[in-house]
């Protein structure tokens, strides 16, 4: 997949946000909801299944902070729509659709990223999908990071606060019978987080993972069979056995994603860190 599409907005938005370390002021996530801070003003983002899910969810919420966003899926028409969305609602958004397996799309990616935003602070990689054998999930989890790391870290080491925060999962962390060759992938990312964290502090780049359970997404809902009312069943009905009677939502993972590429995070390398509701307890 080579191709590159893009949904910018309007210059006036690019030019307000072109100063790095710019604003901290509180914007109003809608009428009723709670303060937004604005503390990624003048940072850039990228994020790679950005599409769908827990890509779509933090890249919403990293231009609700204030950064510009390159936004990245395989999925080029999801893509552009979600970036539409997000551009009409105010926020500096790119889309380019690119493959994680493909080197060379990610190299392009990060081209176009560096040309549009002119700098890299925040990669979040999220792009996954349903696979049921080892090789294409050792190519989309494992060697799809690698490459991601290896277009990314020059722009990165170039910023004074960057950071990479890769999905993993909870079966990364403990076993979830069935699911051999996923909890491989993710064991392993696990892994590249904790020694990449240390071959690339010497560049100031953090590493850090999110772990999710189970996350009501189009991923999750991929692997479930029958009508929706008998899914939407299965689900309340799994949801009930939970520790806190609820399933962990796109936005919980955002929050945790967009928190650990914050400054708030900044002595904070290494971590695989569980988004689960204390389910892997
Ligand atoms: N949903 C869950 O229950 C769950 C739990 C733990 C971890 N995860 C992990 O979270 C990540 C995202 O999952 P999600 O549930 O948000 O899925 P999702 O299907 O909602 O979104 C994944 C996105 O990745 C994109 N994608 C797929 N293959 C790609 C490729 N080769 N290159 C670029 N983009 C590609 C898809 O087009 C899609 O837009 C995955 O790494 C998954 O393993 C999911």
């Amino acid at each position: 997949m080579t191709t590159m599409n893009t949904a910018s907005n309007s210059a006036s938005n690019a030019e307000r946000n072109a100063a790095p370390g710019g604003g901290s002021e509180a914007a109003t996530n809608g009428a009723a909801g709670p303060p937004v801070p604005r503390d990624f003003e003048g940072r850039v983002a990228v994020v790679i299944g950005g599409a769908s899910g827990m890509g779509r969810a933090t890249a919403a919420l990293f231009a609700a902070r204030g950064a510009r966003v390159s936004l990245s899926d395989l999925d080029a028409t999801r893509g552009a729509a979600v970036a539409a969305e997000l551009t009409d609602a105010g926020a500096d958004v790119i889309f380019s659709a690119a493959d994680i397996r493909s080197p060379s799309d990610l190299e392009r990616l990060a081209a176009r990223t560096v040309e549009a935003f002119g700098r890299v602070d925040a990669l979040f990689l999220s792009a996954g999908r349903v696979e049921a054998e080892l090789g294409p999930m050792l190519e989309l989890y494992l060697q799809g990071p690698a490459n991601c790391v290896a277009a990314f870290a020059p722009q990165l080491a170039e910023s004074d606060a960057p950071s990479i925060t890769f999905t993993g999962s909870t079966s990364g962390l403990r076993a979830h019978p069935g699911a051999p060759w996923y909890a491989a992938a993710k064991s392993g990312l696990v892994g590249m987080t904790r020694t990449l964290a240390l071959d690339l502090a010497k560049q100031g780049i953090r590493v850090n993972a999110v772990c999710p359970s189970g996350v009501d997404t189009p991923m999750l809902r991929a692997t479930l069979r029958g009508s929706t009312e008998e899914i939407e069943a299965k689900l309340a009905e799994q949801a009930a056995r939970k520790p806190l009677r609820r399933w962990v939502g796109a936005e919980d993972v955002a929050n945790a994603a967009v928190f650990l590429a914050s400054s708030q995070a900044s002595m904070i390398t290494g971590v695989s860190l569980p988004v689960d509701g204390g389910e892997s307890l």
